[in-house]
């Protein structure tokens, strides 16, 4: 019997994304699953259920569940949802490894098999699975258009019968994948662009994209390509250079991220305070704590006269788009895991066994295992 791939409806406050697209679905067909997706399940993008030709609409989430070989998803499941997962399954997608204990516990006891896409290695082979590259790259942009919407200012120059106005400075820290993409939309809006990142190889990214890279003197390039976390020396040093460019911004970008770790505080209610009245601060780090002490994660703050926002689930906002990338990114992860349309898990594979999570009742991911059972080697 042919592998049954399913895709349930997103349950999770405010999502809007689907794991699977019609386009997607013949790319499947060729793997030889038969697919199985909850009626309505790709609505909210755009996607109606006739649009998915050849997979079989289901009503109810808990036949979706039972029967399914392979789940697909956008979020990770609720603690309810993960207990509806048959023995033996598979579950792929944001699994936010960090948190859910419960969540995760739920998979060991049931033996189910959980992929985290937040997990899956930054190495060339898995650039077209990298699901956080392709969701970061559409909340950069994203925050681009929002710093933009709330500022009072015009981004680009303009030359008119009724004066000149001269153009927004717009200020990016953080450029990783989010930030490059941000500086690049902001740029396209005819802002002038100054960023900043710890690691001092985007030095070079950021200036071909036309910014201008802030030197705090400050460099902490870590494992994977990430950033290792400051200390407090460091953080002294940049904060001060940093705050003279943020106090002189029209709009500021922040998108800095330490994986597993909170934000970094890097915008202080002191830095605020000397920012421009009008001036905006778009906080992309807000659903980890954010970047400015005075982020509120989904709220806008008005803190004498600057705009602090720290908008959630950023890429929801583009959900068409951001399902198609998304689903592609599944796609690519699933051809991994089913050969001759049988799941054979290859745990000699680089990309699955660094992302896998649980799997036949263990804890894969080290840090998980250590936080929830101590280190104990399971
Ligand atoms: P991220 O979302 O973890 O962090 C965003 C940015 O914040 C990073 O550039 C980081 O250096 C910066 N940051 C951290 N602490 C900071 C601080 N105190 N001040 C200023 N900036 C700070 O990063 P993302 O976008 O996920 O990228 C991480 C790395 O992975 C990058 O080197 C990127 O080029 C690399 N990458 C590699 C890929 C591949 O080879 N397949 C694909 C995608 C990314």
């Amino acid at each position: 019997m042919a592998i049954r791939v399913a895709v349930p409806k997103e349950t999770h406050s405010g999502e809007r994304r689907v794991a699977l697209v019609p386009s997607v679905v013949k790319q499947l067909d060729k793997l030889g699953v038969e697919i199985l997706m909850e009626s309505g399940a790709g609505k909210d993008s755009g996607f109606d259920d006739a649009a998915y030709e050849g997979v079989t609409v289901v009503e109810a989430a808990d036949k979706l569940y039972k029967d399914a070989d392979v789940v697909l998803r956008v979020q990770p499941p609720t603690v309810e949802e993960a207990g509806k997962l048959a023995a033996g399954s598979v579950v792929l997608g944001f699994m936010a490894p960090h948190e859910g204990d419960t969540r995760i516990k739920t998979f060991t006891k049931n033996k189910v098999t959980s992929f985290a896409m937040e997990l899956v290695p930054r190495i060339t082979r898995a650039q077209s699975i990298d699901a956080l590259s392709s969701q970061a790259s559409i909340s950069g942009y994203k925050a681009a258009l929002l710093a933009a919407n709330l500022s009072p200012r015009l981004f680009p120059m303009l030359t008119t019968a009724a004066g000149t106005i001269r153009p927004s400075t717009v200020l990016v820290i953080g450029a990783g994948v989010a930030g490059l993409q941000a500086i690049a939309t902001a740029k396209r809006l005819g802002a002038v662009v100054e960023a900043y990142d710890v690691r001092s190889a985007t030095k070079e990214q950021v200036e071909s994209l036309g910014g201008k890279f802030v030197k705090t003197g400050v460099s902490a390039e870590g494992e994977g390509g990430y950033a290792r976390e400051l200390t407090d020396e460091e953080k002294q040093q940049q904060a001060e250079v940093l705050a003279d460019h943020v106090a002189k911004a029209d709009a500021v970008i922040t998108t800095a991220a330490i994986p597993g770790k909170p934000a970094p505080k890097l915008i202080d209610t002191a830095t605020v305070e000397r920012m421009k009245r009008g001036a905006v601060v778009i906080d992309l780090a807000a659903e980890t704590g954010g970047n400015c002490e005075l982020t509120k994660a989904g709220k806008e703050v008005d803190h004498n006269g600057v705009t602090v926002y720290g908008p959630k689930n950023v890429a929801s906002a583009l959900c068409q788009h951001a399902s198609e990338m998304y689903a592609r990114n599944l796609y690519n992860f699933l051809a991994l895991l089913v050969k001759d349309g049988e799941l054979r898990l290859d745990w000699d594979d680089q990309v699955l066994a660094d992302s896998c999570l649980t799997h036949d009742g263990e804890i894969r991911h080290a840090p998980t295992r250590e936080r929830l059972e101590g280190g104990k080697k399971s």
